[in-house]
């Protein structure tokens, strides 16, 4: 029998803002703490369990609901759900946290100059011309978290920063485990 303590963090923002990036340096460090972990990106998922979803609201909240269903099974499994997605409506996030309970909401922002300047997939460019549309924060809607356990402005902060406020905020909030604390960083 397993007394792991399961429970959700979920990154939420814009195309851009670093909320994968920072999902991809926290994995490991919980792993090093002893969790079991699994992450749910919204870039992954759309390419399997929510293929063929478009980006209307009504498909990015099937889209949420859908990654915060299986969170939901892992956690109450004692896995660390750890889920990146836009997740632009305030409704379908916290439908996901009552569901899951356990559920750490982190808001990962930048301004849109910022994750236009970034653009890292060209997105932003191609929505400001005209060629994507409804596309979040330049012809879509986001819908800020008002009370998120914690927001990130990762354009004062590097990523592992970043990573390290979320591990304080896990701590702060009784989630991790540091009985393996002495163990090197993974990427030391
Ligand atoms: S969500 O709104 O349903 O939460 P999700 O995080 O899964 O979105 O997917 C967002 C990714 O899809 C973006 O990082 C981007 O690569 C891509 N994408 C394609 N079209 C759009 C669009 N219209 N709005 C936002 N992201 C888009």
């Amino acid at each position: 029998m397993s007394d792991d303590q399961g429970f959700c963090v979920w990154f939420t923002g814009l195309s851009g803002a670093g909320k994968s990036t920072i999902a991809e340096l926290l994995v490991p460090e919980l792993l090093r703490r002893g969790h079991k972990v699994e992450a749910l990106d919204g870039d992954v998922v759309r390419m399997n369990l929510s293929k063929g979803l478009g980006f209307s609201k009504e498909d990015r909240d099937t889209n949420i609901l859908r990654i915060g269903f299986v969170a939901h099974l892992l956690a109450r499994n004692g896995v660390v759900a750890v889920c990146s997605a836009i997740s632009p409506y305030r409704g379908a996030r916290d439908h996901v946290r009552e569901q899951i309970g356990d559920f750490v909401e982190v808001y990962v922002h930048a301004s849109l100059e910022e994750v236009t300047r970034r653009d890292q997939k060209g997105l932003y460019e191609k929505a400001l011309r005209g060629e994507i549309q409804n596309f979040t924060g330049v012809s879509d809607p986001y819908e800020p978290p008002e009370n998120p356990e914690l927001a990130i402005d990762t354009e004062r902060c590097t990523p592992e920063e970043a990573c390290g406020m979320v591990l304080d905020k896990l701590a702060e909030l009784g989630y991790l485990k540091d009985n393996d604390l002495e163990a090197e960083p993974v990427n030391a």
